[in-house]
Formats: C-alpha cells, sequence, structure tokens
C-alpha cells in the first residue's frame, strides 16, 4: 500500500482523503482544526446539471461564457459531466440538501441560464458538506495531524517526497518535523487574505501555492481574482450571496436608485466581475459610501428562513435586512490562478497534486462562474485519486503558453524593508483589486521587493507567503495588457485577442532536503 499526504481540510482535501484511503495509508494534515476552510463559509451553493429542463452541455456553455476565452475545455467538459455523479456521492455520504415537496431545491446564481444551484440548510451549504465529510473522515483510518502548518515541500530527485511542517505539540509551541510520503496532495485553498478586503478566513493565505512555487512547480493565471460584489460593509466584512440576488434582491445607490440596469442587460445578475465594478464605480461616485442591497420585497420570513446565516449576522450588526436594505461592497472571493495542472490534478512536479482552489485547473478561466468551486474541488479531487492510483505519477504536459520567470526577488533575497500583513493588503487592494493600471501596479511592484519577510513563526510565515504570492499576481497583472474576465486594466480597458492564453510561472529553484 503506498502512502499520500493530503494538505488542506476543505472540501477537497476531505473528499481527496477519503478516497485515497481506499488505496493508501492517508495523512491528513491542516494547519487549523479539522474543518476550518473556506468550504465552511461557502453560502449559495453547489452547481449542477442535475434537473430534466438542463443539460451538462447548457452547464458547460455558461461555464465558458463566464470564462472569457480563457477556459481549458477538456477540463470544463470534465467538470460538468461528472459533476452530477459526484454529487450523487455527496448525497449518499450523507450531505442532506435542501428540499421541496420531496425533490431536491435549487436556486439560481448570476450567469447560469437555468436554475441548477443546490443548496443546504438555506444559505450554510458549505458547512453542510464539510461536516458530513468531517464525519466522515474521522472515521476512516486516516492519520489526522492539525495545528500543522506546512512550511515548505521537500523535493528529492526532482519528485516532491513529503513536506516540512511546524506542528504545534501539547505545550502549544509550533515544532519543526517531517512527514514523507509517495505523494503529495495539495488542497490547501486560496489566498483571499491577500487582499483589504475579503470573504475568505483567516486561514486564506495561500500557504500551498506558495511553498509548489517555492519548490518550483509550475502556477498560472495568478492574475485572475474574483471579486464578489456583495459583502457586508462591517469591519471583517461577510459573504451576502449572489443567491439572495437570485431570488430578486436588487442594488441601489445612497439615494435609493437601482444602478446596474443601466450597466448591464441583466442588471443585478450580470457575470459577478461587472456587477463588482459596477458597484466600485457607483461607489466611488459617491464619495466611497457603500451601496445598498434592497432583499426588503422578499419578506422578512421568508429571509429568515432560505438564508438564517446571513439573517443572524445582519441581527448581530443590528440590520433588519427584512426591512431595509443593507450596505455592502466588494470584496476578494476566489482565486482563479493557482498551481497548474492538468484534468487528474497533476502538476508540473512528480508526486504533487494540486486539488480546489490552490489549483488552477484552467476550468473557471478568466472568471468563475458562480457555485462552480465546490463542485470542482469534487470532481478534481476524486479524479486526482484516480491519478495517484496509477503507478506512475507523470508529470503532466500541456504545451507552454506565455510561460514567464518571476522578475520578483524570491524569498531569502536581500529585501530588507520590514511590514506588515495589513499594509500588504492595503496594497495590493489599491494595486492589484479591481481596478488595475500599469503605473500602481509597477508602484506596487518596488514596494513588494524591498519586503522582507520578519521572523519563523506560523504566522510571519503565513505573511511570507502572501509576500511570494502578492509579488507574483503583481508580476502577472502587469503582464496581461488587456481586459479580460475579473482582470480589469484601466488603461487597456478592452479585452486583446493575442492575450488569450494562459500566464504561467515558475521559479526555477527547488527547496534543499
Ligand atoms: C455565493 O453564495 O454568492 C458564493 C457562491 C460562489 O462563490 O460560488
Amino acid at each position: 500500500m503506498g502512502s499520500v499526504i493530503v494538505v488542506g481540510t476543505g472540501i477537497a482535501g476531505l473528499v481527496a482523503a477519503l478516497e485515497a484511503g481506499r488505496s493508501h495509508d492517508v495523512t491528513l494534515v491542516t494547519k487549523a482544526e479539522l474543518g476550518e476552510s473556506n468550504t465552511r463559509y461557502a453560502q449559495g451553493g453547489i452547481a449542477a446539471a442535475l434537473f430534466p429542463d438542463d443539460s451538462v452541455e447548457a452547464h458547460i456553455r455558461d461555464t465558458l461564457e463566464a470564462g472569457a476565452g480563457l477556459n481549458e475545455r477538456e477540463a470544463v467538459a470534465v467538470l460538468c459531466t461528472e459533476g452530477p455523479g459526484r454529487i450523487r456521492d455527496l448525497i449518499r455520504l450523507g450531505v442532506e440538501f435542501d428540499r421541496e415537496n420531496g425533490e431536491l431545491a435549487r436556486g439560481r446564481e448570476a450567469a447560469h441560464s437555468s436554475a441548477r444551484i443546490l443548496h443546504a440548510g438555506g444559505d450554510a451549504t458549505g458547512a453542510v458538506i464539510e461536516r458530513a465529510l468531517v464525519a466522515a473522515v474521522r472515521e476512516s483510518a486516516a492519520s489526522i495531524r492539525e495545528f500543522c502548518f506546512v512550511r515548505d515541500l521537500v523535493v528529492r530527485d526532482g519528485r516532491v517526497v513529503g513536506i516540512d511542517v511546524l506542528e504545534r505539540d501539547a505545550a502549544g509551541r509550533d515544532v519543526p518535523g517531517r512527514i514523507e510520503a509517495d505523494a503529495v496532495i495539495l488542497a490547501s485553498g486560496g489566498a483571499g487574505q491577500l487582499y483589504r478586503h475579503t470573504t475568505n478566513p483567516s486561514v486564506a493565505t495561500g500557504d500551498g501555492a506558495a511553498a509548489a512555487l517555492r519548490a518550483g512547480a509550475a502556477l498560472s493565471d495568478v492574475e485572475f481574482y474574483q471579486f464578489h460584489p456583495t459583502s457586508l460593509a462591517v469591519p471583517g466584512n461577510f459573504l451576502i450571496s449572489e443567491a439572495v440576488r437570485g431570488e430578486g434582491a436588487v442594488l441601489v445607490d445612497a439615494r435609493g436608485r437601482r444602478f446596474m440596469a443601466d450597466r448591464h442587460p441583466d442588471a443585478e445578475l450580470a457575470p459577478r466581475d461587472v456587477v463588482a465594478r459596477g458597484i466600485a464605480h457607483q461607489m466611488a461616485e459617491q464619495g466611497g459610501e457603500p451601496v445598498l442591497l434592497d432583499a426588503t420585497a422578499l419578506g422578512a420570513d421568508f429571509l429568515a428562513s432560505r438564508f438564517p446565516g446571513i439573517t443572524r449576522v445582519c441581527r448581530e450588526h443590528g440590520l433588519d435586512w427584512g426591512r431595509e436594505p443593507i450596505p455592502v461592497t466588494p470584496a476578494a472571493h476566489y482565486w482563479m490562478g493557482g498551481i497548474r495542472t492538468d484534468e487528474w490534478g497533476r502538476t508540473s512536479l512528480p508526486g504533487l497534486f494540486a486539488v480546489g482552489e490552490v489549483a488552477c485547473t484552467g476550468v473557471h478561466g478568466a472568471n468563475r462562474l458562480a457555485s462552480n468551486s465546490l463542485l470542482e474541488s469534487l470532481v478534481f479531487a476524486w479524479r486526482a485519486v484516480g491519478a495517484l492510483n496509477l503507478a506512475v505519477h507523470p508529470q503532466f504536459e500541456r504545451p507552454e503558453d506565455g510561460a514567464g520567470a518571476l522578475n520578483s526577488p524570491a524569498s531569502g533575497s536581500t529585501a530588507s524593508d520590514s511590514f506588515t500583513r495589513p499594509e500588504l493588503q492595503r496594497l495590493l487592494w489599491d494595486a492589484a483589486g479591481l481596478f488595475r493600471d500599469r503605473s500602481t501596479l509597477e508602484g506596487a511592484a518596488d514596494r513588494l521587493a524591498g519586503w522582507a519577510p520578519a521572523d519563523d513563526t506560523v504566522a510571519s510565515l503565513e505573511t511570507a507567503n502572501l509576500l511570494d504570492l502578492g509579488r507574483l499576481v503583481v508580476d502577472a497583472a502587469l503582464e496581461r495588457e488587456e481586459s479580460r474576465g475579473a482582470h480589469y486594466r484601466s488603461d487597456f480597458p478592452l479585452q486583446r485577442p493575442e492575450f488569450a492564453r494562459h500566464t504561467a510561472w515558475a521559479r526555477r529553484v527547488t527547496v534543499p532536503c
């Protein structure tokens, strides 16, 4: 029996651990407690063509349309074709999706041509999925290592053979250690903490992507960061699901006037990047004040039963959204870029697999269709284990398209200026957020180049990871001199055919063993 390390305990990591457990000794590693992940906070749901008035072809079409010409078509076909079967697996595993009259209930979200979003617990889809998967993993034979932070990948003879970690001991100290295995599956999630405003939890610091980068793996399309249009405009933000607009809520300006209809024929249900920029423009026109989401027409009773989590958080902030519009602002939500993989989760480094948000399978292209992310994690985690079961784990082969060398200094460079995580987050928000242009990006690149990480605590290492990834995002955003999907350059506001290609980034060094 072979052995595998799975890093991360969102839907991708838990599914990978459960599947791999059929054929491998599994060590499941998370830097927090089991179950803490982006998945846990997913509200809207999970999309799949499961209903008679829908089709896999329509789901593929919508996904490609949202992706603005940058999707990997084969990966999209895999996602939409295999999705329904994987969701039935989840139901068999005990995930209880919401039902109406005994049938699966479904919601609508922006840029979907039909209502195909399954949800659970009203607006607690991720939490319900996570709970069922955590219960299953606890019953499995997997060795679970909580509060175990991955510092780096161990590469030997060009192959990933383990992880170097800082693991919390009984006295609360983070102790260095090494775990070895035949393969490593990274399912460590995104990097929303790059930005000042994010819907992501504090654990989303891009550790897996940064470690893979340091180990020499190729990353792709890192300039594409999706900003969710509606997060509650309170300190720490809070996702207000797109499903709320899917149910009929509207966006209004400070004077109570609907503004999205003037900007796109689909108004509040236009593609996510269009709505997010529409809100940002409107906010700029009203001196930075948040816009308002008016859900009052849906009625307080309906809101409380369909969106219990949002209702609770609104109340905690003294807001009664059944009676009054609530203030909302865009926030960083999902990274389309990540460790480049094929449609089997294989990366450019033998022995290393990546699944879920940390991976760039190419399914999302330049802009992810709402509720495709839980589905991607599910489908590709399952497939990565399929590839793991092959006797060898060949490096994937995809034609090199737009491969770039890193311009920014690697960790360990001579940069020496101290900085704080909030400074980094403000810089990224201002320079590489919803609107970008050359001079602001160049200014940000200069500042980032001079910054050096502080020490070797877990918090500082997370911040160092964000620094590495922030440099990469800024470099990639500078290189893409066009606007496409979630990447908007004010100085190049149009899509340019010569940029209809992926960017790829790799550092040509490996971590010493
Ligand atoms: C939401 O509920 O709006 C988030 C869904 C998603 O990001 O896919």
